[in-house]
């Protein structure tokens, strides 16, 4: 088996890459962005030193590992076609989880979503066509259900074509699962779609700041605009990980697609706050869902504020992050806790820890350099 990943030096592909390791498959091929071997080898130290330590890590790198070079906005990935060719003969498996989650860009999403997946599948197809191809799984989200409200979402209606999204995300991910399906028809295909991925249940540190920033802002708000009892779809990337790398070796999973996600078990945001409070959380806001619009409209005009009143790109990650966090929708998860015997720990039990992480250590993962005197490939 050689399963195919892209997006392994990002924060939930690490998880999938080095789940395959310990697991299963027998080699990867990492899609990489770098301009050698060497960088490449470094950049995905940077990611998988979360899961093991340098030895292993470059034990896995050199005895397990293909890395095929190149940038998903280019054809072919701007990768030489004997390499293309080569992996195409080799892989038996696709994980395609890289992708923009630049909610705010248009052109990245256009680009690395749309563009970016049509090439994966490009790949997909001719290794279908050279000797079949045993799944394709294509890490989307649950952002793809589009404009919600106090709902519960299955599976199998989240895509609505006549529903409007949120953001170009979510919108160039609708569709990529669309192509996925279209263009790969006779090969199997698993779609997942993770809800909002925050932290890991088992220890404290992230390497991925975005929404834990939003997180810790709102958290030391004095009022928030929500209703208390409102819930958030919140889920671990260990969780997220294991589910991936455990149903897409699987010879039949059940389902077609599965929501990665904590459905009704999801929190309120009172709950939440009551547990960072046991935990050691100095102060309780006040939550008065009526300052919603207020808070909207702020957080607007604060997003296009001059660089250095220095507000500007928390508003801005506010704003993006608003409607997913004020439309009360969770996403049912039955399908993937049957999968794995239980449903995701609750954001709650380990919220506390993942707060006290990001701001003690600045939203900085402390990382470590690649050891002196180690050749990226080869022995010492
Ligand atoms: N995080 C969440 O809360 C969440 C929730 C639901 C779904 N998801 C989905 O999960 C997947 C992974 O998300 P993540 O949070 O792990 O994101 P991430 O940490 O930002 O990682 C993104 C990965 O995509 C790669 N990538 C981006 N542009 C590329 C390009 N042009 N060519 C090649 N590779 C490129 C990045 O490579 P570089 O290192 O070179 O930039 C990185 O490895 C995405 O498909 C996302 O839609 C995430």
């Amino acid at each position: 088996m050689n399963v195919f990943l892209t997006g392994a030096t990002g924060y939930i592909g690490s998880y999938i890459a080095h789940g395959l390791w310990k697991t299963g498959a027998e080699r990867l091929t990492l899609l990489v962005r770098a301009k050698s071997r060497e960088e490449a080898a470094r950049r995905l130290w940077g990611s998988m030193q979360l899961h093991m330590p340098f030895e292993e890590f470059h034990e896995f790198l050199n005895t397990r590992t293909d890395i095929l070079r190149g940038d998903l906005t280019d054809r072919d990935f701007g990768a030489p076609a004997e390499d293309v060719k080569a992996a195409a003969r080799r892989i038996t498996s696709v994980i395609h989880c890289a992708a923009s989650l630049n909610r705010k860009s248009n052109k990245a999403c256009f680009n690395v979503n749309l563009r970016g997946t049509l090439e994966v599948l490009k790949l997909a197809r001719a290794a279908a066509d050279h000797h079949g191809l045993r799944r394709f799984s294509d890490i989307s989200t649950v952002a793809v259900a589009g404009e919600r409200q106090n709902e519960c979402v299955s599976e199998d209606n989240t895509i609505d074509w006549n529903r409007s999204d949120y953001d170009p995300y979510a919108r160039t991910k609708k569709f990529c699962e669309h192509m996925v399906h279209e263009l790969l028809p006779d090969s199997p295909i698993t779609i997942f779609r993770p809800a909002t991925v925050l932290g890991d249940s088992r220890f404290p540190e992230t390497t991925q700041f975005d929404m834990v920033r939003a997180f810790v802002f709102l958290a030391s708000l004095p009022v928030l605009p929500f209703d208390e009892n409102w819930r958030m779809d919140i889920v671990p990337a260990d969780y997220v990980g294991r589910a991936i790398v455990t149903i897409h070796q699987q010879d039949k999973p059940a389902h077609g697609a599965y929501n990665l996600s904590a459905g009704e078990g999801s929190p309120a945001y009172r709950q939440i706050m009551d547990r960072m409070i046991e935990a050691g959380f100095e102060r309780r806001p006040r939550f008065i869902p009526s300052s919603l619009p207020l808070f909207r409209r702020t957080v607007e005009g604060l997003s296009s504020s001059p660089r250095a009143w220095g507000v500007a790109p928390m508003a801005s990650l506010l704003k993006v992050f608003l409607p997913y966090l004020s439309y009360n929708t969770v996403f049912d998860n039955q399908r993937v806790s049957r999968e794995l015997g239980g449903s995701p720990r609750p954001f709650q039990d380990y919220a506390y820890p993942l707060f006290r992480f990001a701001r003690e250590g600045g939203f900085k993962y402390p990382y470590k350099p690649w050891p002196e005197g180690v050749r990226e490939f080869g022995g010492r």
